[in-house]
């Protein structure tokens, strides 16, 4: 095929990007996305503070816009992020206990009640762990509402949305470490208690300080093996040239390599779309041209 998605949906795959929805008056943005991708992330218009900002007061038409743009081009949706604790509303920053507990359960009930049947896929909580060596939980004022928070939520979106699949999703646990081993054990935990779960997504970040890990593929493998489906949900490697194609190549291949990792999403579209201050990781140059980067997460798929 010559797209990434249809690519990607030779075998049963999708092939997303993340989605802003001020761009997508843009006609470069916008027809890359609607040619290349099968799958779309909004990119904060999902957010707590972007779907709540009042208490109790939704506001859902940036990320409507991306849905509807998802729906006419027949692309899957992945929701993010229910519930995480950065963006999030000034008003649930100055809550705690069991008032931020309420406030984030009903969050994630309205947020999934919404968009019922038309998520693929949601980030029901994302950057729960912390970084480093302790395998600990992140601290945060969710966090600090009680450990079973996660679970709580999790079981709310399942309630609110049964048939959207149900992601934890994390950054620096693409390879084997403290970290990732820390999320294992808590997916291991949730499929032994019935905690529903059906995905961990892998942000997929990388640059010269963190490179594509050596072990991404027996990373993915292992995550799998506990019978959740594995994701790499915001996928961006700084650099240029054949050395960045070479590993964007890589990544792909992990993917493929791995029946239950079902899809890739990058975190944006041209190199001027990203959320890093500088650099190029993306697979557009920020004219809208291909990429070599492009071309081998082409072939690779
Ligand atoms: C980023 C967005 O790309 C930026 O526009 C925003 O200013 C900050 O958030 N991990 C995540 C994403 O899960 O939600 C983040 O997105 C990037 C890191």
């Amino acid at each position: 095929a010559t797209t990434l998605g249809a690519s990607a949906a030779a075998s049963g795959r999708y092939f997303g990007t993340a989605v802003a929805a001020y761009k997508l008056s843009d006609s470069t943005y916008s027809g890359i996305l609607n040619r290349e991708f099968n799958s779309v992330t909004p990119e904060n218009e999902m957010k707590w503070d972007a779907t709540e900002p009042t208490q109790g007061q939704f506001s859902y038409g940036s990320a409507d816009q991306i849905v509807a743009r998802a729906k006419s081009i027949g692309a899957k949706v992945r929701g993010h992020a229910l519930a995480w604790h950065s963006q999030q509303p000034g008003w649930a920053q100055n809550l705690s206990g069991t008032a931020l507990r309420s406030a984030m359960l009903n969050h994630v009930t309205q947020v999934a009640t919404h968009y019922k049947g038309q998520i693929d896929s949601w980030d029901v909580v994302n950057e729960a762990f912390a970084d480093g060596s302790s395998g600990a939980r992140r601290d945060s004022n969710l966090q600090r509402t009680g450990n079973d928070w996660i679970e709580a939520a999790f079981r709310a979106a399942r309630a609110a949305d049964p048939a959207a699949k149900l992601c934890y999703n994390d950054y620096n646990t693409d390879g084997q470490n403290a970290k990732s081993n820390a999320v294992f054990a808590m997916v291991q935990d949730f499929k032994s208690r019935g905690v529903p779960i059906d995905c961990v997504g892998f942000q997929s970040h990388f640059n010269a300080q963190s490179p594509l890990p050596s072990d991404y593929q027996a990373n993915l493998q292992r995550f799998a093996n506990l019978g959740v489906d594995v994701q790499i949900t915001e996928l961006d490697i700084e650099g240029s040239g054949a050395a960045q194609a070479t590993s964007f190549a890589a990544a792909t291949r992990a993917c493929l390599a791995v029946t239950r990792c079902n899809g890739i999403t990058v975190w944006g579209i041209r190199d001027s779309d990203s959320w890093r201050a500088s650099g190029t990781p993306l697979l557009f140059d920020g004219s809208g041209n291909k990429k070599a980067a492009y071309e081998s997460v082409l072939a690779a798929l």
